[in-house]
């Protein structure tokens, strides 16, 4: 499945550089060919919060302090953070309670933190390192499909 969307992204993405544009089409491509998964969606850098940027999945919660959650946690450490099961997460932040397992990766260009994507699953232990490298791998499409430096001026200018 990743690797039919590997090939999927390019043309998804249309020589367009918009990040938010680009992250739209990422994460519903995503939403819909992953197996298990209830919500997929970028928390943007806002000062010393997160919040919400585009997502797929229910209404989630809009604002998160850097250093709350698993979102803020992968925000705070700027690392992959995978949680098998988000009831022993102190903390996590329960914006489903369909949610069991999540993944959380940060979203940095050239050591700047510019968000996070975060993904979560209705089922426990849903993601392992395939998941993680594959999902790291995806995500630096993306980046590298997009202008990082004007979306990194544009969370500035906020
Ligand atoms: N689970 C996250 C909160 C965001 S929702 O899952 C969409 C957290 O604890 O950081």
């Amino acid at each position: 499945m990743y690797e039919v969307i590997k090939k999927q992204l390019p043309a998804l993405f249309d020589n367009i550089d918009n990040f938010i544009t680009n992250a739209s089409g990422f994460l519903a491509v995503i939403y819909h060919s992953l197996p298990d998964i209830n919500w997929i969606g970028f928390y943007l850098a806002n000062g010393s919060d997160l919040i919400a940027g585009p997502y797929q999945g229910k209404v989630a919660c809009v604002k998160i302090p850097i250093g709350k959650g698993v979102c803020g946690a992968c925000a705070g450490l700027k690392e992959i953070i995978t949680v098998d099961d988000v009831g022993e997460f102190r903390g996590h932040i329960a914006c489903d309670p369909m949610s069991k397992s999540e993944i959380v990766l940060p979203v940095i260009v050239n050591g700047t933190l510019l968000g996070v994507l975060d993904i979560d699953s209705p089922v426990r232990t849903r993601f392992n390192e395939y998941d993680k490298q594959n999902l790291a791998g995806l995500l630096d499409i993306l980046i590298n499909s997009s202008d990082m430096d004007k979306f990194k001026q544009y969370l500035e200018s906020k």
